[in-house]
């Protein structure tokens, strides 16, 4: 294994703690509206490591690194929904006003990534 794939497989694990953190956090607070700190950092990583393994995936270029760049575009959508629902959602719950359906957006958009991930 070269060196860009282990840092692209070490990627892909902080992609996979990352949407654990969006899933598992709205799962922990399943019957509340709180938007977590571990659902708005998760939804973070899930940007930022997404966009990594993009680049990286797109610089190798071998058959174990292809783009999908239309399942791309639809991951990165749904992403920016999770994470801009998370961060207004946050920001509310912070300033005590109410945080709506917010928590399900995040966490619904997130398993929908998911789904996504695996199926497409
Ligand atoms: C809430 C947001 C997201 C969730 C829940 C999510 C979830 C996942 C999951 C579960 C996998 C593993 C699939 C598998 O190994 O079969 C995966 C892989 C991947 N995701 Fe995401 N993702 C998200 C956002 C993004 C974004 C924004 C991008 C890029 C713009 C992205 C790019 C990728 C890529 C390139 C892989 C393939 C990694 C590999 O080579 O196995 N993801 N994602």
């Amino acid at each position: 294994m070269s060196a860009m794939d282990l840092v692209y497989n070490l990627l892909v694990v902080l992609h996979l703690l990352g949407m654990a953190a969006v899933v598992g956090g709205w799962i922990a607070v399943r019957n509340g509206r709180t938007v977590i700190a571990p659902i708005v950092w998760g939804a973070r990583a899930q940007l930022v490591t997404g966009l990594a393994l993009v680049g990286i995936a797109s610089a190798i270029k071998d058959d174990d690194h292809t783009v999908d760049t239309t399942k791309i575009a639809v991951k990165l959508v749904i992403a920016l929904v999770v994470l801009v629902a998370a961060e207004i959602g946050t920001a509310r719950g912070r300033r005590g006003q109410d945080t709506g359906n917010l928590l399900d957006v995040a966490g619904g958009a997130a398993v929908v990534n998911v789904l996504v991930a695996v199926l497409w």
